[in-house]
């Protein structure tokens, strides 16, 4: 068998072995370890840092994105950005549905970080624990104040009205029909209903108004794509 066969294989095997997993399990204990697993240090990590050939180490785990960044759902640029580096901060920040990403780690999963985060500063290509441990902290402290809790009415209200907007913008152009004082009114009102619905599409697609991912992906296909008559593929490319 082949060199990167063998290599495909005990990644799946290891990737079968982490699906029967809890994410939290995938994540930070050593539940993809076995006699075989194999441990980079933050120098080896660091010199895979190209769009073509990307590491990224996330949560003292270490992952080979580089055959598929270019179909990872929040584009390219995002991902790469962090190629050989510690991508933990970011990958929690912009994945609210880790059951969704979970399904996908175990088959990048190459082996653990040698030196665990913290443990060799030096080391690490971008020494900027304090400031992470800052934006930790606030992070922590604004979920504490209830920033992080979505306020359904206030989602609801956005798109109620976004398109009681709509309609009263047709009615009025249907009813008093096309002259110039018309127009104008009816395009403020409409322009008014646009920029409205840019904000809404921005926090779906973003993913942070529903907890379950495919409700965000729907919501967000509809205003981005029926209200806006945007493709929602412009959203992450
Ligand atoms: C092994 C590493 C990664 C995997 C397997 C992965 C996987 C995914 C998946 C499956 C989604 C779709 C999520 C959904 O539909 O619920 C996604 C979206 C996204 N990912 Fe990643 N990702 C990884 C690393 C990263 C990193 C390091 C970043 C940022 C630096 C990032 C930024 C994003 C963004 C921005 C989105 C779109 C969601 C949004 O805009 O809020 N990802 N990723």
């Amino acid at each position: 068998m082949g060199e990167r066969a063998a290599v495909l294989r005990e990644r799946k095997v290891d990737g079968l072995r982490a699906s029967s997993n809890t994410l939290e399990d995938c994540l930070t204990k050593d539940s993809q370890c076995s006699s075989e697993t194999k441990y980079y240090t933050w120098d080896e990590i660091a010199q895979h840092n190209k769009k073509k050939d990307s590491w990224l180490v996330v949560e003292g785990k270490v992952y080979d994105v580089s055959s598929w960044a270019l179909r990872h759902p929040g584009g390219i640029d995002v991902i790469t950005s962090y190629a050989g580096q510690d991508a933990s901060e970011p990958f929690r920040a912009f994945h609210p549905d880790l059951e969704v990403v979970k399904k996908y780690l175990p088959t990048f999963y190459i082996g653990e970080l040698k030196d665990q985060p913290g443990s060799s500063e030096k080391a690490r290509p971008h020494h900027n624990t304090a400031l992470l441990e800052d934006f930790k902290q606030l992070r922590d402290q604004v979920r504490k104040q209830g920033f992080y809790k979505v306020k359904w009415w206030f989602y609801v209200g956005m798109l109620a009205h976004i398109l009681a907007l709509e309609a009263i913008s047709w009615s009025i152009m249907s009813y008093f029909g096309p002259s110039w004082p018309i127009i104008f009114l009816c395009g403020a009102i409409l322009a008014t209903a646009q920029a409205q619905a840019g904000w809404l599409q921005h926090d779906f697609g973003h993913l942070s108004v529903f907890k379950n991912s495919k409700w965000n992906h729907l919501m967000h296909s509809f205003v981005i794509g029926h209200l806006k008559a945007a493709s929602r593929t412009w959203w992450n490319w």
